[in-house]
C-alpha cells in the first residue's frame, strides 16, 4: 500500500536550531521529552542536535545522550548537524539517520561560525559522505547564508549554485538553502529555488528560513510556488545562529501548518497538537516565544459573544 505524501514536508528543527541559541541550560531529559513529543505528533524528519564544539555551543553538548535517550518512531529520520569529520564520527556513533553538514556561502560567516575556510570545509565533505554511506546514513549539505550574510551582504546566485554543485559532486544526498539571518525576499527566493531545482529534485531540497525581518512565511510560499516542497521550521519560532549578529527564530512550525491548513495544503501534522506542545515551550526555555498561533488560537476557535450582547439575543 502506498502512503500519500503530504503536499509539504516540514522538518522540525527546534531541538537543534531552536535550542542552540538558548542561554539557560535545558535539561537532557526535557530535550528528549520534546523530541519524543514531536515524534508522536508524526514528524517525518526531526533535527535532534548538533555534534559541534561543546565550548562553542554549550547548549547542545549533550547530543550523544539525547540521541541515546529518544524513542525512535519508525519512518522518522533523526538528523544531526555536523561541521567536520569529528562531528560526523560522533553523529554516526550516536546512530543519526542523516548528517546535516553545514558551510556558509560567505567565507566571512564560515570563519565566524565554523572557524574554517571554504576549502577546509569542502575538503572534509567527501570523506564524511563516504563514512556516512558506509554506515547506512544519509548526508544533507546546507548552504548557510545562501540569501545574504550579516558580514558580507548579498551572495551572488551563481556562487550559491556552484556550492550546490560541489556538494552534489562530493556525495550529498540532499541540499538545504538556509537564510541564516532572515535576509531573503520572495523575489530572490523564487530565482534561487527555481535555479536549484534544475540541479536536484524537489524531494531533495529543503528551504530553511528565519523570520528575522518578518518575511519567513512569505519566503516559504514563494519557494512553494516555484516547486519547493520541503521546509525546516521550529516549534514556537525558536532558533537562531549564535554567530550571526541579530539572529532570531526560524519560521514557526505551528504558524506554518496553520497557513497550510488555511490554503488547503497538507502537512500530515495536526495543528492542535502542535499548539499544545508549543504552549509548553515558555516553561522549557524560560521566556516567551515568538510563534503567533499558539497565542491567538486557530482561526475557527471562536469566542463567546460579549455578555451584554448575549442577554439581548
Ligand atoms: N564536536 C565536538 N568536539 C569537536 C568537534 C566536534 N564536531 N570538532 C572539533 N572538536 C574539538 C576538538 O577535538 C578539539 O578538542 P580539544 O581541544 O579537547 O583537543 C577542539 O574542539 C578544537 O578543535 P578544532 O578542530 O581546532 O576546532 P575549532 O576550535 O577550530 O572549531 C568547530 C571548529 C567547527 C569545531 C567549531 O567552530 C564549531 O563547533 N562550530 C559550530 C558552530 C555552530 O554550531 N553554529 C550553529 C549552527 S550553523
Ligand atoms: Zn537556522
Amino acid at each position: 500500500m502506498r502512503i500519500a505524501l503530504p503536499d509539504i514536508t516540514i522538518q522540525e528543527v527546534a531541538p537543534r536550531d531552536g535550542l542552540q541559541i538558548e542561554q539557560e541550560w535545558v535539561e537532557t531529559s526535557d530535550k528528549i521529552r520534546l523530541i519524543n513529543s514531536l515524534s508522536a505528533i508524526g514528524f517525518s524528519r526531526i533535527e535532534v542536535s548538533s555534534f559541534v564544539s561543546p565550548t562553542v555551543v554549550p547548549s547542545l553538548r549533550d547530543a550523544t545522550e539525547v540521541f541515546a535517550g529518544i524513542a525512535r518512531r519508525p519512518g522518522t529520520i533523526y538528523t544531526a548537524l555536523i561541521p567536520n569529520r569529528r562531528g560526523a564520527e560522533l553523529a554516526l556513533t550516536a546512530r543519526a539517520d542523516e548528517l546535516n553538514f553545514v558551510m556558509s556561502a560567505s567565507e566571512a560567516h564560515n570563519r565566524a561560525n565554523m572557524n574554517m575556510t571554504h576549502a577546509r570545509s569542502l575538503a572534509s565533505l567527501a570523506e564524511i559522505a563516504k563514512s556516512a554511506h558506509e554506515a547506512g546514513a544519509l548526508v544533507n549539505a546546507t548552504v548557510a547564508t545562501a540569501f545574504g550574510c550579516p558580514f558580507e551582504g548579498g551572495q551572488p546566485l551563481e556562487k550559491v549554485l556552484e556550492i550546490v554543485r560541489r556538494y552534489l559532486n562530493l556525495g550529498a544526498d540532499g541540499i538545504t538553502l538556509a537564510d541564516t539571518t532572515g535576509m531573503a525576499n520572495p523575489k530572490q527566493v523564487s530565482q534561487l529555488v527555481s535555479e536549484t531545482l534544475k540541479l536536484i529534485p524537489a524531494d531533495k531540497l529543503t528551504l530553511h528560513f528565519h523570520n528575522t525581518r518578518g518575511l519567513g512565511l512569505v519566503n516559504a510560499m514563494a519557494a512553494y510556488d516555484v516547486g519547493a516542497r520541503r521546509f525546516d521550521a521550529a516549534l514556537g519560532g525558536l532558533g537562531g545562529c549564535p554567530f550571526a549578529p541579530g539572529a532570531t527564530g526560524n519560521v514557526c512550525t505551528e504558524d506554518f501548518v496553520n497557513l497550510c491548513d488555511e490554503i488547503g495544503l497538507t502537512t500530515g501534522l495536526e495543528l492542535q497538537r502542535l499548539i499544545e506542545l508549543s504552549r509548553w515551550l515558555p516553561k522549557l526555555v524560560g521566556h516567551e516565544v515568538s510563534g503567533q498561533i499558539a497565542k491567538a488560537g486557530r482561526p475557527l476557535d471562536l469566542h463567546p459573544l460579549p455578555e451584554r450582547l448575549q442577554s439581548s439575543a
